[in-house]
């Protein structure tokens, strides 16, 4: 093990370094954002981008002249210091004091329950121990570890590496949807629940493993909750395998119990005094008391001392940056600087690392974050946790049949672990933003795991394909409830993956291959194989990809990119033609910035893009395109319909019938009509206001979204319903003369 310790200083760093002095030389400034390490990309804060592509590195990698030979030696030295630290570092975690019993206890059990305090080091020292202790045999087998969110699988895999002095992606890498970052070398693999039970597809008994960690068992994700019914059954047949199921300290004992009462492993954190203080009164808007919080503290309390505020999404903290800002900017220097450091899911990687950077003695930091810091990831530093208490989760509706975003309150073992936050460093503050009577009379004991509150659709359709037919008797830690297995299966039958029987048919196998909810696979399969839609399979992998991403796509509003508004008929057409243009335009930086989009949401499109090419490839669908598209000649004329059609069939039940009251929720029988708007931010609002052209007797939309009403975002205008009757006649039936 010795070998992870040495510092290392590959000739790449060097002249990274060297590229980057020069640079600096170059363009006259010191304050440099490195953007994008792959790349070697350095962009400068008057926005001049230096770019180097891989392709350069041999031309330009130097000699190892004096010049070279010096700034290795330094390179070298700050490297061993660094080493040095960071092992110093490990040793003062809570767990470390345990290392050697749980390591026995793990060659004792099975199966191991670890609880303990966030922050005492389950999730980045546990797996190191099991490296330590040999698990990996010499780099035949690995060590998975499963995080609910990507954001945490990717940073906390990040800091192992750093901790074990390997580049990210070698011993230690990270795999989360469309974004794998591992290779033959790796042994410590980070990833999403959700992947690794993709992975159970592929090799049933997880043979590449010798251990597995479940860890942050408790936020019962779908994912988790299926995993740990598999790996049951798994660890019967594969006695060599060993599972940790790694939890805050809630919940531990239902864990034991699911597996036949194993040993739970107690790790006791260091944990200050908390003050907890409620409000007198409910608050009409959080998040303008919040903020109001937020300022109060930073004028009344002295540094160092940072700030934690627990959000619902990505659109709230970045209203309240915003708004902060706004304020800091009028009061100017008469407080002392704040240093606003957001961090939720779909957060570009490179800014992640601000929440972790430390905060200069004359600042505070105020960490704006989801629920994701409630658990999964821990900032050290944090002194005052301002908690709402609210939380956006999937939330099964019964009037539409549909899984929604919703934002509701807090468990209480949710705010408790949030006011925990506060008081990892020493003594602090919690300023809950309810009322203390709401704690003890409205909240929830517990949150309710997501396997109760979601549509089950993609969990049932991976369980069947998997041989578990009967599931029913499937082991769970909490069984769902029959009239949502049904609603699902009725799903899947509606998508033509299920037959009458239930039994899962060719296409519902073809669903499970592709990287993606199997309604967009549907879309993409109907693209390329159904009589009236067949040779636009590129344009909709194109869309379907841009559809993963739009929540981060627009650096301004929707409408100021309006060179595209007014061409064409719907989002969808819309979010195709800004791809295939930024594409016409070599992927350029520079358009994007011209049509105020951003960038790196172009490029995760793309490569998601790709993934799902290189599936249909596999499948044999661009082939079959191919040949569907020599036959034609319309194809660009037709694309509009065609592509309205493919959606359809990949979302039958997603649709709106206009009536004298404005649109209602048509699809499945056994849900009625639900009053829906139109999103202010669709085209189709636009198109309204600008044309006489009448609104759609149907509109198709991706996803609903419960604000000040229901709102459709994302949404196709359907002229003629006998496109439903063509594409979905099982539930448009056409009527009689
Ligand atoms: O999993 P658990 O909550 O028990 O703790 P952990 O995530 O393993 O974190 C252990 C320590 O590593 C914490 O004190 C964090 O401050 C530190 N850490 C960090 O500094 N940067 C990261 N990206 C992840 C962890
Ligand atoms: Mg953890």
């Amino acid at each position: 093990n010795d070998y992870f310790q040495k510092p290392k200083v590959s000739k790449q760093q060097v002249w990274e370094e060297r590229q980057l002095q020069k640079a600096i030389k170059e363009e006259g400034t010191d304050e440099i954002v490195v953007a994008d390490s792959d790349k070697y990309e350095f962009v400068f804060d008057n926005d001049a981008a230096v770019e180097f592509t891989q392709e350069d590195e041999d031309d330009i990698l130097p000699e190892k002249d004096a010049e070279y030979e010096s700034l290795l030696a330094e390179k070298l030295e700050m490297e061993e210091n660094r080493v040095k630290s960071i092992q110093e570092m490990r040793k003062l975690l809570p767990v470390y004091q345990y290392r050697d019993d749980l390591l026995r206890s793990i060659r004792e059990n099975q199966i191991l329950i670890v609880v303990g305090e966030t922050g005492s080091g389950k999730t980045t020292q546990l797996p190191q121990y099991l490296v330590e202790d040999g698990y990996t045999k010499a780099g035949k087998l690995q060590i998975a570890v499963t995080q609910p969110r990507r954001v945490a699988a990717t940073s906390v895999a990040a800091r192992v590496a750093d901790e074990m002095n390997v580049i990210l992606g070698n011993e230690v890498g990270y795999s989360i949807r469309f974004d794998d970052k591992t290779n033959d070398k790796t042994i410590l693999k980070y990833m999403t629940d959700g992947m690794l039970l993709q992975e159970v597809l592929v090799d049933p008994e997880l043979k590449k493993y010798s251990c597995i960690m479940i860890d942050e068992a408790h936020e019962r994700t779908l994912a988790t909750d299926i995993l740990l019914g598999l790996l049951k059954d798994i660890l019967v047949h594969r006695k060599d395998l060993k599972l940790l199921v790694s939890s805050a300290t809630m919940n531990a004992a239902k864990f034991s119990h699911f597996f036949n009462g194993c040993p739970i492993f107690n790790v006791p954190g260091r944990r200050f005094p908390v003050d907890i203080h409620y409000t007198l009164q409910p608050e009409a808007n959080y998040l303008q008391a919040a903020i109001s919080t937020i300022f109060q503290i930073h004028t009344s309390q002295p540094l160092p001392g940072d700030i934690l505020v627990f959000l619902t999404g990505q659109e709230e903290i970045e209203s309240a940056r915003e708004k902060i800002e706004e304020i800091a900017g009028k009061v100017g220097s008469s407080i002392a600087p704040m240093i606003l450091a957001p961090i939720y899911a779909n957060l570009p990687q490179e800014q992640q690392e601000l929440i972790f950077l430390k905060t200069p003695s004359n600042s505070r930091k105020i960490v704006l974050a989801t629920n994701i810091a409630e658990t999964s990831l821990t900032i050290d530093g944090i002194k005052f946790v301002i908690d709402p208490g609210y939380v956006k989760e999937n939330s099964f509706v019964p009037s539409t049949g549909m899984t929604q975003l919703v934002t509701v309150p807090c468990s209480r073992a949710s705010v408790d672990q949030r006011a925990g936050r506060a008081g990892r460093v020493g003594p602090g503050k919690c300023y809950r933003l309810f009322t203390k009577w709401s704690y003890y009379n409205e909240l929830e004991l517990m949150p309710k795991p997501e396997i109760l509150r979601t549509n089950l659709s993609s969990a049932v359709l991976l369980l069947l394909s998997l041989g578990i037919s009967d599931l029913i008797n499937f082991s769970m830690l909490d069984k769902p409830s029959m009239s949502s297995l049904t609603s699902s299966l009725e799903d899947l039958y509606l998508l033509g993956a299920l037959n009458s029987k239930g039994k899962i048919t060719k296409l519902g196998r073809i669903m499970c291959e592709f990287p993606c909810e199997p309604q967009f696979a549907k879309v993409i399969h109907t693209s390329a194989t159904h009589d009236q839609c067949k040779g636009i399979l590129e344009e909709c992998v194109d869309t379907v990809a841009m559809l993963h991403e739009t929540a981060s796509l627009f650096a301004a509003q929707k409408e100021q990119s309006s060179d595209f508004l007014g061409e064409v008929t719907s989002d969808h057409m819309l979010y195709l033609q800004i791809y295939q243009e930024w594409r016409d335009y070599n992927y350029s930086r520079a358009w994007c910035r011209d049509h105020k989009l951003q960038y790196k949401t172009l490029c995760r499109v793309r490569n998601i893009r790709n993934q799902l090419w290189k599936c249909a490839e596999k499948l044999g669908l661009v082939a079959m395109n191919e040949i569907a598209r020599r036959e034609q000649t319309d194809t660009a004329a037709k694309l509009p319909i065609k592509l309205t059609k493919c959606f359809i069939a990949g979302f039958p039940t997603n649709i709106a019938q206009l009536g004298t009251t404005g649109y209602r929720t048509v699809g499945k029988k056994s849900t009625s009509g639900l009053n829906v708007y139109v999103h202010p931010s669709s085209i189709l609002n636009k198109q309204l206001r600008d044309s006489a052209r009448k609104p759609s007797k149907y509109v198709l939309y991706q996803t609903l979204m419960l604000t000040s009403k229901e709102f459709m975002r994302d949404c196709i205008p359907i002229y003629d319903n006998a496109w439903l009757v063509e594409m979905i006649p099982q539930l448009f039936k056409r009527k009689r003369p």
